[in-house]
């Protein structure tokens, strides 16, 4: 499997909006919602005497109501918890196309869903993304991102849970998340370097929209895909933020066409408009311009 960046495939992941399993209103509403990806939440937001209630709902929402056309994830509770066992047949039942794991630690965690989803036949399409949200996930971030690259190929995509990582840590929510920069850096990092996505934390103030168009921006400059929501109010912002800006499609295009130029033809590198470009801008532009093309067929689908 190639680690390198390169040959990550292109995935729309801008707006990644959590939904609580239990929440049958909330649920109905995502078919009218513009977010790239759906979360189905069966753990923080469910209670524990509402686990089975909640599991309930999703069995009907995908039987009756799949989602078409974009991701869904269902986030489990962790399978040494008294629910991750039922939590797993439910994935395995619905086949989303990931199944989400909180409070991860170390690449072992990854390594027991790999192995449960392969001893149940579940189809390679079935992916698995993790919540680094714990102290531990951040020191072993590298670890868990090779591991799951290498051993158990599913590892797709992290989600950065600030919630429970502040709560654990007992590091404050200042503006700018100032204390938590080099973790998130190091999360962006670690995805990177194995080819995985990487998504950044919610942001629970869904009125303030201003504080939270300012976070999206910094998740942005800081490398992430996307954006995980809470509330439909925050779609768009992360749609326009994470999504590629009118100047960088422009600029993607210029770079193809450069390079496709018949006097580029073995060239590594090429002068366009007095700037140095080079192979591995091309690379960059192809992605940009796929990731583009995702964004109309999304548009055209609604
Ligand atoms: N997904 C889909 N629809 C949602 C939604 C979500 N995450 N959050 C809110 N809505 C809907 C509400 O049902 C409501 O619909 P209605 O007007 O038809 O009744 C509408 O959006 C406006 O909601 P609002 O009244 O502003 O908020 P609320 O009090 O209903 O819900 C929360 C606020 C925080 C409880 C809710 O947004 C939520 O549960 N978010 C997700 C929490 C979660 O998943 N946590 C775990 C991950 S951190
Ligand atoms: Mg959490």
């Amino acid at each position: 499997m190639p680690a390198s960046s390169h040959f990550r495939s292109v995935h729309l992941r801008r707006s990644v909006l959590s939904v609580p399993a239990i929440n049958s209103r909330a649920l109905e509403k995502v078919h009218g919602l513009n977010c790239d990806a759906v979360i189905f939440d069966l753990e923080d937001s469910v209670a524990p005497e509402k686990k089975a209630e909640a599991r309930d709902n999703l069995n009907r929402f995908f039987a009756e109501t799949p989602l078409a056309g974009r991701e869904a994830v269902i986030r489990i509770n962790a399978l040494s918890s008294d629910f991750g066992a039922q939590d797993m047949e439910t994935v395995l039942a619905l086949r989303p196309q990931a199944v989400l794991l909180p409070k991860v630690d170390s690449p072992d965690d990854i390594l027991a869903v790999s192995d449960l989803l392969d001893e149940n036949d579940a189809p390679e399409s079935l992916r698995i993304w993790a919540m680094v949200e714990t102290p531990r996930a951040i020191l072993n971030i590298a670890a868990i991102a090779e591991t799951g690259r290498t051993e158990g190929p599913r590892l797709d995509c992290f989600v950065v849970g600030l919630n429970d990582l502040r709560k654990e840590t007992g590091v404050l929510p200042l503006p700018g998340r100032t204390y938590l920069v080099p973790w998130l850096m190091q999360v962006v990092l670690a995805a990177r370097a194995y080819g995985l996505d990487v998504i950044d934390s919610v942001c629970n103030d869904f009125r303030d929209l201003d504080a939270y168009d300012g976070e999206c921006g910094q998740g942005r400059a800081m490398g992430f895909d996307g954006k995980m929501l809470i509330h439909p109010a925050q779609i768009d912002a992360a749609n326009r933020h994470f999504g590629p800006a009118e100047a960088a499609i422009a600029e993607a295009e210029a770079i193809i066409a450069a390079f496709a130029d018949p006097a580029a033809a073995g060239l590594g590198v090429v002068n366009l408009d007095g700037r140095m470009v080079e192979r591995l801008h091309l690379e960059e532009a192809e992605r940009l311009m796929q990731k583009t093309r995702l964004i109309a067929e999304r548009k055209a689908a609604r």
